[in-house]
């Protein structure tokens, strides 16, 4: 066993994320206030004097309200090292999100208890029900009127695939919110509002059994409500299996509100018991563990100009296996180079902490002077083997680019290039016809708007974008086999290629698809790309 066999195993790296507005923000401070990383709520996001959040680094985000870039926060609390990934509310980023939760172990899900699962967001959670990791679910704001409990949990189930158990119950909302009950310890803990949730408030426990006494504090009709509730709740909801939490089957409800300060660390207290240590990943050699292999780590995320002070590109790393130490030399697999990290950091929003040492399940944060790309492996120098790649969505909004000054050419490929590797965006050319005609691919439509932008500020060219009608994508999988010239497809096609000469086919109708394949027997077409 490793000598920092302790280190790793009282790691806990979560991934949170939410319908902008649910309250995840709010959330992320009041665990950093439990965990004495700041001293007041509110330290992290000044919300009185600005809208955004320390997470929010790029003007678009501040402009538009939306988190499209993710951070990462460590904190202590309890004997654990939590590390914290932030991820963009909009599902037009939902591939971001998708990476950022292959870079975590399990997830916390907000929902904000008057919305349930918001329409914008359900590709989001969806995405985090895809990955298979444990998640923990938080249904918020419970001191403002909420929708039916039974509801609420009906809808996650349907909507997301995933079954519900709530650990704890409400007990009304808005202004007749009393508080909630804890099914463990059938008891029922009383709401406190306090000023903002810049303090805890007192709870009281009362046994549910000591009706008289329930009645008392919490009222008559409460307490009859709750009881009927209690019953049925024990017939209807799924019963706690830790084992299907830790396979992605089944989400623990907890009932809270971030802004008052209730429910929130009991919500941490629980979650920190039943979601995992840093996971053993699978590579191309087989599994590596975490605590019985060196030093390993893949890229998940590349993120440029953080900062307007720093025109720099940070190459984020899931560290997987082993310690990792500053000084030591490292292999980077996919460059085939022997290299020391330069700059080593971890990164909290703006601030940025040079690294002496990190451990499994930490994120590092590295300068990259444009050497990764998405997926790529770290290892130890003697060794080489190659974590399982990140799938990369199927992009579903097409555009071609067009410069609007011709003597910028180099700025512009340079900057849609970069911005391409960072994953933003996909760009393609028309098969044969060089790099003069650019075709950009995104999952979500903000994203043109996020190229735009960075294009215009960050390399100062600026573009048209022209809507394009195709919505389908497809790589040809057994490329070698096949003769592009020769394959006939239908009318609305068109035959394209990516940044590596992979072959592509675009499409305007589902239907043609299908076609497609019937007319060129023995082509394979798959809707990923893998990074
Ligand atoms: P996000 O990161 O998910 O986008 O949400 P954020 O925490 O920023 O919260 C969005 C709004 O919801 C904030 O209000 C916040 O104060 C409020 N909020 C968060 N949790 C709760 C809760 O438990 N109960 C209630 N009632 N409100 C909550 P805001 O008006 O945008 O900001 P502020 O001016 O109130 O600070």
């Amino acid at each position: 066993m490793a000598v920092y066999a302790d280190e790793i195993n009282r790691r806990r790296t979560f991934a949170i994320i939410s319908h902008p507005d649910a309250g995840k923000t709010t959330l992320t401070e009041k665990f950093l206030l439990y965990g004495g990383a700041i001293n007041l709520a509110g330290s992290v996001k000044g919300k009185a004097t600005a809208r955004h959040a320390v997470s929010d680094w790029m003007e678009i985000e501040k402009e538009r309200g939306i988190s499209v870039t993710s951070s990462v926060l460590q904190f202590e609390y309890g004997g654990f090292c939590i590390n914290i990934l932030d991820t963009p509310g909009h599902q037009d980023f939902s591939e971001d999100t998708y990476r950022t939760l292959m870079a975590a172990d399990s997830a916390v899900m907000v929902i904000d208890a008057s919305k349930g699962v918001e329409a914008q967001t359900r590709k989001l959670f969806k995405v985090c029900v895809m990955r298979k990791i444990p998640i923990f679910t938080f249904i918020n704001k419970m001191d403002r009127d909420a929708n039916d409990t039974f509801e609420l949990l009906d809808e996650i189930e349907k909507e997301l695939g995933i079954a519900t158990c709530p650990v704890n119950w409400p007990i009304g909302s808005g202004k007749g919110f009393k508080g909630v009950y804890d099914r463990n310890k059938n008891v029922v803990l009383t709401f406190s509002d306090t000023e903002k949730g810049t303090k805890e408030g007192e709870t009281t426990e009362v046994p549910v059994d000591d009706k008289g006494k329930l009645a008392e504090i919490i009222g008559t009709d409460a307490a009859d409500k709750l009881l009927d509730e209690i019953e049925l709740l024990d017939g209807a909801s799924a019963e706690f299996d830790l084992e299907a939490v830790r396979s992605g089957d089944l989400t623990p409800v907890f009932f809270g509100s971030a802004l008052t300060n209730f429910g929130v660390e009991d919500f941490l207290k629980h979650f920190l018991e039943m979601t995992t240590t840093p996971l053993p990943r699978k590579a191309d050699i087989g599994v590596i563990d975490p605590v019985e292999n060196n030093f390993s780590a893949f890229v998940f995320k590349i993120q440029a100009n953080m900062n307007k002070a720093h025109r720099d590109r940070i190459a984020f790393m899931r560290i997987c296996s082993g310690k990792f130490e500053a000084s030591m030399e490292v292999k980077h697999v996919q460059g085939d180079k022997v290299m020391r990290l330069s700059q080593p950091q971890q990164i909290m929003a703006d601030e940025r902490k040079i690294l002496d040492e990190a451990y499994a399940g930490d994120i590092i944060g590295v300068f990259d002077p444009g050497i990764f790309s998405i997926g790529d492996t770290i290892c130890m120098p003697k060794e080489k083997f190659c974590y399982e790649g990140i799938p990369t969505f199927a992009p579903e909004h097409f555009a071609r680019v067009r410069q609007i000054d011709t003597m910028k050419r180099k700025q512009f490929v340079k900057g849609i290039t970069q911005i391409a590797q960072e994953g933003a965006i996909q760009i393609f050319q028309e098969l044969s016809t060089g790099m003069e005609e650019i075709i950009v691919g995104v999952v979500g439509v903000l994203q043109f708007d996020v190229l735009k932008y960075r294009l215009e500020n960050e390399y100062n060219v600026e573009i048209r974008l022209e809507p394009l009608p195709y919505e389908h994508i497809r790589w040809i999988e057994n490329k070698d086999e096949i003769n592009m010239d020769k394959l006939v497809g239908t009318s609305d096609m068109k035959k394209i290629q990516d940044l590596k000469g992979n072959p592509l086919l675009l499409f305007i109708n589902s239907w043609s698809v299908g076609m497609t394949l019937d007319r060129n027997k023995g082509l394979v077409l798959s809707e990923f790309g893998r990074n």
